[in-house]
């Protein structure tokens, strides 16, 4: 639900830049109106991301498109209301308070201000610590692990000295500060009545920032052994662990850029994983993945590597993570596990095998069910019958709560083959699908809105623009199967004409289809839509293939549907959808691959 007027909207929209905003992530070079670049939204290496100050983007890569306020929901994985506050902030402009009436929320949001100001300050206080002479240990123990200056600098990583007042001085030492700083989780006391003391003393501190970048509290490391290795501000109004991610506000962006993400658990694997080049990675500091944590990434890749440490804990993690995330699982979701050898950690992994040694490991992580079988395999004795039965039985519950019915099948085909048993006992009998249980990442519906393409609309302004290509790739052209009747009537038309060109028109002849009728479809196309001319080619590849993948995956929809209704006794109609699915993966493949050769 839009929370702001329209007029504030019209506001924003005349006060911001495109070309400025756009500008800062993406290198724009103009050309006639319009301004080209490097999509930042799919990987390319040749420029097919159009911008119009005017206007708005647009892709013809892979479609994204829509106005400054896409733009930023889209880059930053925030929803309409969140972009017109990020706009706003941006340009000066004052949004009203959405309860203003309410004085008990005004209040807390001024408190909630405090609190990130002093949390601010606090960090650059650590920061300004470890910098100096009392902060050389520190300094001499995040070289000594191979951390460089840099990626301490970036991060913002700190030092709190020893002693047990400097945050409280820093800040006044009066009362009213010191409450205000144990909120922050800054201070503490044994009881009320008694003498504050600073929380966190003698460690190097790792700021943790909310997905806007704020600090919003902090893990410490002790230098030398001692208890506990990291203490961590108490859980707060703004600082919850489970909907908290360390890490996520910097590696949003290498997220979308790469199309994957990488979990681990630790500040420490995160930091080494990003200094080595995986930037997209994220921790989860210590606690159980949550629904809310998985919510955070599906909303912004379809791939996701978990990477838990060799240990038994690191097990107990994994699966955790496993049981989550199957309930959201299908055919366009990837999850893969990676277990590193007993007794190491992505820090320690990264820093002897590189970047690449760590994606080859990544590229090698194990699926769900392979994880699945083994972890419920563990204990059993899978060569007698007693043993595969029982692992059938516990796999059971756990593939009835993939609500993908095709890739709860395929599981249970893979279960029943592992086991050698007939596939009907790898089911529940009448699996539905259970009641979701963490709801699915809704979209905004403006995102959807702006992501489908018309490709059969501009597939058609590009051949109306372009007549070599009907005569050159007549076959092909022939052979498509729109689903909109007006447009394959059109283009059937246009085709036949075609044969009758000795050389192609530089633009096509309107006046010459059979009727008025035709011609006006004809016009009305090339006003709705533009093309990139000097990227003909790739544009009309691009069409193709997704007119190709629209219609494989709606037969497979319908396919699944029926699978559904009516079961699948001799398993042809799995049969079927696997081979689509194949197919479309096959068309994936090739998309990427002839993406990557430009
Ligand atoms: P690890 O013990 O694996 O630590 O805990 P680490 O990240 O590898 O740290 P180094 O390499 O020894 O410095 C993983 C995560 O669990 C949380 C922290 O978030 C840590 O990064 N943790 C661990 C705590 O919160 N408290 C602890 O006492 C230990
Ligand atoms: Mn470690």
């Amino acid at each position: 639900m839009p929370r702001y007027p329209e007029s504030l909207i019209d506001q924003i929209r005349d006060r911001v830049d495109l070309l400025e905003l756009v500008g800062r992530q993406v290198h724009l070079k103009k050309q006639g109106t319009n301004w080209l670049g490097l999509c930042p939204f799919h990987n390319e290496k040749t420029p097919s991301f159009h911008v119009r100050p005017d206007r708005g983007f647009k892709c013809f890569g892979c479609g994204a498109s829509g106005d400054l306020f896409d733009f930023v929901m889209k880059s930053k994985g925030l929803d309409f209301n969140a972009a017109v506050e990020e706009l706003a902030g941006q340009v000066g402009i004052r949004l009203p308070e959405t309860r203003q009436d309410d004085p008990e929320a005004a209040r807390k949001r001024e408190n909630q201000d405090r609190l990130l100001d002093l949390l601010k300050a606090t960090r650059e206080f650590y920061q300004e610590r470890l910098a100096s002479p009392v902060g050389a240990r520190a300094r001499h123990y995040l070289a000594e692990r191979g951390m460089k200056e840099e990626t301490v600098r970036r991060y913002g990583l700190g030092f709190a000295p020893p002693g047990w007042s400097h945050v409280l001085d820093r800040f006044g030492g009066g009362e009213a500060a010191a409450e205000l700083l144990e909120q922050a989780g800054l201070v503490t006391r044994k009881a009320p009545g008694e003498k504050w003391y600073d929380r966190f003393r003698h460690r190097i501190m790792f700021p943790i920032a909310d997905l806007k970048g704020r600090c919003v509290a902090f893990g410490g490391r002790v230098l030398d052994a001692g208890e506990p290795k990291y203490l961590n501000s108490p859980e707060s109004e703004l600082f919850q662990k489970g909907k908290l991610l360390y890490g996520l506000d910097t590696a949003q962006e290498a997220i979308r850029k790469e199309g994957s993400v990488i979990v681990v658990e630790g500040y420490m694997d995160r930091l080494s994983l990003a200094e080595n080049g995986l930037e997209y990675t994220v921790a989860t500091l210590g606690t159980a993945m949550t629904p809310e944590h998985l919510r955070l990434l599906w909303q912004r890749t379809h791939r996701i590597h978990f990477c838990f440490d060799g240990d038994a804990a690191g097990e107990k993690a994994a699966w955790r993570a496993l049981e989550l995330v199957l309930d959201g699982l299908d055919a366009d979701r990837h999850v893969g596990f990676l277990f590193l050898p007993k007794g190491e950690d992505p820090d320690q992994v990264v820093r002897r095998e590189g970047a690449e040694g760590f994606a080859a490991r990544l590229s090698k992580g194990v699926s769900p069910i392979e994880f699945l079988l083994r972890h419920l395999g563990n204990g059993l004795e899978l060569h007698t019958p007693e043993g595969r039965a029982a692992l059938a039985h516990r796999a059971r519950p756990l593939l009835g709560r993939i609500r993908d019915p095709l890739l709860r099948e395929l599981y249970a085909q893979t279960l029943g083959q592992r086991l050698e048993i007939p596939v009907q006992y790898a089911l529940e009998p009448n699996t539905r699908p259970p009641v979701p249980m963490a709801r699915r990442v809704e979209r905004p519906a403006r995102a959807v809105a702006v992501m489908e393409r018309n490709h059969e609309q501009a597939l058609l302004a590009l051949l109306l623009r372009q007549p070599r290509l009907v005569m050159e790739r007549d076959e092909e052209l022939s052979r498509l199967r729109l689903e909109n009747a007006q447009l394959l009537e059109l283009l059937t038309e246009m085709i036949t004409l075609g044969h009758r060109f000795a050389d192609p028109p530089s633009s096509w002849p309107l006046e010459q289809f059979p009727t008025r009728e035709l011609a006006l479809r004809a016009r009305s196309i090339l006003a709705a839509e533009e093309t990139p001319l000097e990227l003909a080619e790739e544009e009309f590849e691009g069409c193709l293939v997704s007119i190709h993948l629209k219609a494989l995956r709606m037969e497979r929809g319908r396919l699944m549907r029926r699978l559904e209704r009516e079961g699948d006794e001799d398993g042809a109609l799995l049969k079927r959808c696997c081979a689509l699915k194949l197919e479309e993966e096959r068309m994936l493949g090739n998309k990427k691959a002839g993406e990557g050769m430009h």
